[in-house]
C-alpha cells in the first residue's frame, strides 16, 4: 500500500519523553469535521481557502456482492449495481442460513464484493495531493483509481490511508474501484462484510501535515500549570526543500485561545520532518470522566506566508496511574474501574458504524453507571474513541484478538514481527492523543508457543509492546490473558500491565509479578435472554433451559465465568484490581453460548441486542451507581399456568433492604446480607465407610461428609467399583442429593443405590459417562430423588482417563436446596424465595438506611390491546447518518405492559427517513433484520430508522398489528448545518 511513511525519526526530546508513562497526554483528530459536538454528523470540511479539504467520501457508491472481471476500469459498466452509501455491512441483510453454526452469526458474511464510486476533481486542484482516509474495510481491500492498483491492506479493523495521486485526473472525472474479500478472514464472531466504516478524501497541499501526524503529549500536569508539548509531522512531496512555519494555537474548553506559537522547520525534497513546540498552559482543567474538559489545538503549516495546511486537534489534560497495589487512580484519585467489553456490530445494523448508534451505547452503558470501555478485541472506529473524550470513559485500546488468522494472517504470513508493527502503527498512530485512552493491548488470550505456533513467546512480547512504546511511549502496554501457569516462563515481563479473563485465574501473576498492575479484562460472562423466565431455578449456573433461551434470573453463566455478583464481591475483596470489564455490555452477533448451533447471537449482554435492558442492567445500575436510586422487580407477573404455585420474586436496588407487597399483603421485608438458613446436611457427621480409602493423604470416607469441601474421600485405586456409603442411622425421607466430586463429573459414571436394611438395594440414579463437555464441566451435581432410606451408597462405574472415585462432599437433603454458588445473591439482591404466585399487583418498597428511597410496581397484563411507539429522540439530522432508535411494545387496554406478547408488528414510515433495520432480541430469531415488520419478543421489538440526507421534513412512523390498536407517532428530520 502507497502509505506515507517517510518518517524521519526525530528522537522526542527528552522532555516530551514523559518521566512517568502514566503521566498523561492527549488527543487530536484527524477527523475532518471537528464536529465534537454534533459528531453524528460527518461533513466535508474546508479547512481553508487555500489549504486543501477534507471530504466526506460516503455517499454515491455503487456495489455488487461477487467477482466481476473488469470492474477495476473506469468504464466499466455498472448500472445494474445496487446504489449503496457508506457505511455498508452486505452481509447484514442476510439471508440468515439456520443450519450454520452460530459462532459467526448466520449470515452470509463469507465472499467478495466491488465497490465503485466516480468522483470529480477540479482542474484548481492540480498538484495537490489526493488521499483515501478508509477507516476500516472487511476485509482485504484492494483499491483501484481509473483502473490502476493503488493500494491494499490486510487487517479488516485498523484505518489505512491510501495515496491516490500518482492515478487521479484533475479537471475530469475519476472512478474508484475497491474489491473486499473476506474468506480469508478468521473470525470467532460475526465480523461483517465491506467498507463498513467512513471514508473519507483529503485533498492536501503538496506540503502538508502527515496522515495522523499531529502529536500531543503533556509531560507535566499539576493544578497550576500543564506543560503541552505538540510534535507536528510535516510531508514534503515537493522537489524541493522547503521551509515552513507551524504556527499552533490552543484554545481552551470554551473555545478561547490559551497560548500560541511559532516554530520553523526545514524539509528536505520526498521528504518528512518533525516540528516540536512546547507550551504552558495555567490553571489547566482537566479531562475527567466527570467532566470530561476538552482543549483543541490548531496547527497552521505555511510556506513562504501561504497557508499550506491546517489541522485541529482535539486533546484533554489528565494524569493517570496504574498500581499494583491500589488499582487506577485518575487526576490523583482512585477510580474503580466499572467496565464493558464491546464488540464492534450494532446488531440489526451490523458491522456498519454509524456515530449515532455508537453514542447510543455509550448513553445506556453510562446510564448503568459504566465508565470504561475494552474494545474487544480490535481496533474500533474512530468515533468511538472521539465519543469516549467528549463523554468521559475511560478506554482499552486493543489491536488483535489472536495472532493467527483472527488478525488477518493466513498459515504465519505475513511475518509476525513485520505484520504487527505495521497494525500496532496504524492504531496506535491514529488514538494516541485521545485522553481516553489508558492503556495499549497487543491481543487477547492468546496461547503460548510452542503449543500455540501463533502464541506468546518472550520474545515476541517484548517486540510488541516495543512497537507501542515506539509510537506512544508514554501509556502502559498490556494483554488480556487467560493461562495461569504463563507465570511459569518469563513470557510475560516485557508488559506493564496485564489484564486477566475469568476467575480467579490473575492470582499466581500477582505472586510472580507482585509489583505490575492489574486489570480485571474479562469478568462475569453471565447468559440471559431478555424477558425469558423458567422455573424451578437452575441448580447451578451450567444449567440451562431446554428451550435454547437462558433465564433471566441471572443464575447462569458459562462454565469459567461466574455470575455478576461473585464478581462484585471479587472486586471488593481484591482492591489492588484496577477494576471488571464485564463480557459484555450488548449481545452481539455470533457466539451465541451455550447454543453456538441453535442460535445466532449472543446471551452475555447486559442489554440485548437492541440495546433494551435485561434484569442484569438494573443489578449493575444498583451497585455501580450507589447514590442513584434503582428499584427493579422480575419477573413478570404473567403465569397463568402457575397459580398457587411458587414464584419467586427478586429486586435489584441500590437500598440495602425492601418490603415486598402481593395484593396490598406484606410479604415481609429482605436485608441485603442475610442468607437464609438452608435444611440440615443429613448424612453430616454421619458414619460413612467406602471401598477403600487413601488414608495416608486424609483422604478417608468421613471426609466426604464433614461439612469442610477442603477435605475428600480419595479411593486407593482409580479403577471402577470403588464405592462410599453413609448411614443416616434411621430411616428417612430423602428429596435431594447434593455431590460436590472432586474433579468434573464427566468422565466417570456412577449408580446411586439406597437401601433400608443394607442387604436389598435399589438404584436411584445411573449416570453414565460422558466426553461433554469438551472444556471443563460441572463437578457439583444435584439430583433430585424420593426415597425412604438409611443408607445411601454411590458406585463409582465406566472409570475413564484420569478419572478418580473421590468427593469433596456428599449431601442428603428432605428438601431441594440452593447451591452455595448462590449464597453471594444475598448480598447483592434482595431474594423472595417463596412467593405463591396470585395475578394482582406486586409492589416493592425500598430503604436505604431506614429511609424509604423509591418504590415499583409490577401487574398482572391482561391481552395485548394496542401498539406502543417510544422514540429516543424526536429531533433528528438529516445528514443521511442519523438514527433514530423507536422501541415498539404491546399494552394491555389499561396500558400496562403485555411480558409475554409476541405479535407480528408492521411498519409504514412516512417523510424523509428509511429503515435501517429492525430486530427484537431474540437469540434464536432469523427474521431479517431488514425488513418494515418485526415480531415482538417479551413484549418488546426496536425499529431503526436511518435520515435522508439533505432532505429534512417530519418523519411519520405508523405500527399497525392484527387485532391491536395503532400507534402512531412524528419525529423531525432537521437540515444540516
Ligand atoms: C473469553 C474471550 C472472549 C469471549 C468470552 C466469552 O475467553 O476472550 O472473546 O469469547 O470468553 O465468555
Amino acid at each position: 500500500m502507497k502509505i506515507v511513511r517517510r518518517e524521519k525519526k526525530k528522537v522526542i526530546s527528552s522532555e516530551s519523553n514523559c518521566h512517568s508513562m502514566f503521566l498523561l497526554l492527549l488527543s487530536i483528530l484527524f477527523l475532518s469535521a471537528g464536529c465534537s459536538k454534533m459528531s453524528h454528523v460527518i461533513s466535508t470540511k474546508s479547512k481553508s481557502p487555500d489549504a486543501g479539504n477534507v471530504v466526506n467520501f460516503n455517499r454515491d457508491w455503487k456495489f455488487a456482492k461477487g467477482d466481476h472481471e473488469g470492474a477495476e476500469m473506469p468504464d466499466f459498466n455498472d448500472s445494474a449495481w445496487e446504489k449503496v452509501r457508506l457505511p455498508h455491512d452486505w452481509a447484514i441483510s442476510g439471508p440468515f442460513n439456520p443450519k450454520e453454526d452460530g459462532y459467526a452469526g448466520k449470515l452470509p458474511w463469507r465472499g467478495t464484493g466491488w465497490y465503485r464510486k466516480k468522483f470529480m476533481l477540479e482542474k484548481s486542484d492540480s498538484g495537490r495531493r489526493i488521499y483515501f482516509d478508509f477507516d476500516g474495510v472487511m476485509a482485504f481491500p484492494k483499491v483501484y483509481v481509473n483502473g490502476k492498483s493503488a493500494g491494499q491492506w490486510d487487517y479488516g479493523y485498523t484505518s489505512f490511508r491510501v495515496d491516490a495521486t500518482p492515478y487521479v485526473k484533475y479537471g475530469e472525472n475519476n472512478v474508484i474501484s475497491v474489491s473486499v474479500d473476506t474468506r480469508r478472514q478468521g473470525t470467532r464472531w460475526y465480523p461483517g462484510a465491506g467498507i463498513y466504516r467512513k471514508v473519507t478524501m483529503a485533498i492536501c497541499n503538496p506540503v502538508h501535515i502527515a496522515h495522523w501526524g499531529t502529536y500531543i503529549t503533556t509531560p507535566e500536569l499539576s493544578d497550576a500549570a500543564a506543560t503541552v508539548e505538540i510534535r507536528s509531522s510535516i510531508e514534503n512531496h515537493l522537489d524541493t526543500e522547503s521551509k515552513v512555519t507551524v504556527e499552533a494555537i490552543i484554545l481552551d474548553p470554551d473555545g478561547h485561545e490559551v497560548t500560541r506559537g511559532n516554530k520553523e522547520g526545514t524539509v528536505s525534497a520526498g521528504d518528512t520532518c518533525d516540528v516540536d513546540q512546547s507550551f504552558v498552559i495555567s490553571k489547566p482543567q482537566r479531562w475527567d470522566i466527570n467532566c470530561p474538559k476538552l482543549y483543541k489545538a490548531k496547527t497552521i503549516i505555511r510556506k513562504n506566508n501561504k497557508v499550506m495546511d491546517v489541522d485541529e486537534t482535539t486533546f484533554g489534560l489528565r494524569t493517570f496511574e496504574l498500581t499494583a497495589n491500589d488499582g487506577f487512580h485518575l487526576n490523583g484519585r482512585r477510580v474503580q474501574l466499572y467496565g464493558v467489553n464491546l464488540h464492534h456490530d450494532h446488531g440489526p445494523l451490523g458491522a456498519a458504524f454509524y456515530t449515532r448508534a455508537m453514542e447510543r451505547q455509550l448513553e445506556i452503558m453510562r446510564e448503568m453507571g459504566c465508565n470504561a470501555l475494552r474494545t474487544s478485541h480490535n481496533p474500533s472506529s474512530p468515533e468511538l474513541l472521539e465519543l469516549c473524550d467528549r463523554m468521559g470513559f475511560v478506554v482499552w485500546d486493543e489491536v488483535f484478538d489472536k495472532w493467527d488468522d483472527k488478525a488477518g494472517r493466513v498459515r504465519g504470513e505475513p511475518p509476525l514481527k513485520e505484520y504487527s508493527e505495521k497494525h500496532i502503527r496504524s492504531l496506535v498512530m491514529r488514538d494516541r492523543n485521545h485522553p481516553c485512552v489508558f492503556v495499549w493491548s497487543i491481543g487477547n488470550e492468546i496461547g503460548n508457543q510452542p503449543s500455540d505456533r501463533e502464541g506468546k513467546s518472550p520474545q515476541r512480547i517484548k517486540y510488541m509492546s516495543d512497537f507501542v512504546r515506539k509510537y506512544d511511549p508514554t501509556r502502559p502496554v498490556g494483554m488480556a490473558c487467560h493461562i495461569p501457569n504463563t507465570v511459569e516462563e518469563p513470557i510475560l515481563d516485557a508488559l506493564d500491565f496485564t489484564g486477566w479473563n475469568y476467575g480467579h485465574r490473575y492470582d499466581r501473576y500477582r505472586e510472580s509479578y507482585p509489583d505490575k498492575p492489574i486489570i480485571y479484562s474479562e469478568s462475569a460472562s453471565t447468559l440471559s435472554t431478555r424477558g425469558f423466565y423458567e422455573l424451578p431455578h437452575p441448580n447451578r449456573k451450567t444449567e440451562f433451559s431446554s428451550q435454547h433461551q437462558v433465564d433471566s434470573y441471572d443464575l447462569n453463566a458459562a462454565s469459567w465465568s461466574d455470575i455478576p455478583d461473585l464478581e462484585f464481591k471479587l472486586m471488593e475483596d481484591d482492591s489492588f484490581v484496577a477494576g471488571e470489564f464485564v463480557w459484555t455490555g450488548f449481545d452481539y452477533l455470533g457466539e451465541p453460548t451455550p447454543f453456538s448451533r441453535e442460535a445466532k447471537s449472543s446471551y452475555f449482554g447486559i442489554v440485548d441486542l437492541c440495546g433494551i435492558p435485561k434484569d442484569r442492567f438494573y443489578l449493575y445500575r444498583s451497585y455501580w451507581r450507589p447514590e442513584t436510586t434503582t428499584v427493579h422487580i422480575l419477573p413478570h407477573w404473567n403465569w397463568p399456568e402457575r397459580i398457587s404455585e411458587i414464584v419467586p420474586v427478586f429486586v435489584y436496588t441500590n437500598g440495602d433492604s425492601a418490603e415486598l407487597f402481593l395484593n396490598g399483603k406484606s410479604l415481609g421485608r429482605r436485608q441485603k446480607g442475610a442468607i437464609p438458613q438452608k435444611p440440615e446436611n443429613l448424612a453430616q457427621g454421619k458414619s460413612a465407610t467406602a471401598s477403600s480409602s487413601q488414608e495416608e493423604n486424609n483422604h478417608d470416607a468421613a471426609s466426604a461428609n464433614d461439612a469442610d469441601r477442603t477435605t475428600r474421600w480419595s479411593a486407593t485405586a482409580a479403577g471402577a467399583d470403588q464405592w462410599w456409603q453413609v448411614d443416616l442411622g434411621e430411616v428417612k425421607t430423602v428429596r435431594y442429593l447434593e455431590i460436590d466430586f472432586e474433579r468434573e463429573e464427566k468422565n466417570y459414571g456412577y449408580e446411586i443405590k439406597v437401601s433400608t436394611d443394607e442387604s436389598e438395594w435399589e438404584t436411584i440414579i445411573t449416570k453414565s459417562t460422558s466426553r461433554m463437555p469438551r472444556w471443563g464441566g460441572p463437578s457439583q451435581i444435584f439430583h433430585e430423588v424420593d426415597a425412604q432410606t438409611r443408607y445411601i451408597r454411590i458406585e463409582f462405574t465406566n472409570m475413564q482417563g484420569e478419572a478418580w472415585a473421590s468427593i469433596k462432599e456428599f449431601g442428603i437433603y428432605s428438601e431441594k436446596i440452593e447451591s452455595d454458588y448462590y449464597d453471594v445473591t444475598y448480598k447483592y439482591r434482595l431474594r423472595w424465595n417463596d412467593v405463591v404466585y396470585e395475578p394482582g399487583e406486586l409492589k416493592v418498597v425500598a430503604y436505604k438506611d431506614g429511609r424509604k428511597i423509591g418504590e415499583a410496581v409490577m401487574q398482572t397484563a391482561g391481552e395485548p390491546a394496542e401498539v406502543r411507539l417510544t422514540p429516543d429522540r424526536k429531533k433528528l439530522k438529516a445528514c443521511g447518518e442519523d438514527l433514530c432508535y423507536v422501541l415498539v411494545e404491546a399494552l394491555d387496554d389499561k396500558g400496562n405492559l403485555c411480558p409475554l406478547a409476541d405479535n407480528l408488528i408492521k411498519f409504514d414510515i412516512e417523510g424523509p427517513a428509511e429503515i435501517a433495520g429492525v430486530g427484537n432480541g431474540n437469540p434464536l430469531s432469523i427474521e431479517p433484520f431488514h425488513a418494515d415488520y418485526r415480531k415482538l419478543f417479551y413484549g418488546k421489538a426496536m425499529l431503526i430508522l436511518r435520515t435522508m440526507e439533505g432532505q429534512g421534513g417530519n418523519v411519520t412512523v405508523t405500527a399497525t398489528s392484527d387485532g391491536l390498536k395503532p400507534a402512531k407517532i412524528t419525529v423531525k428530520s432537521e437540515a444540516c448545518k
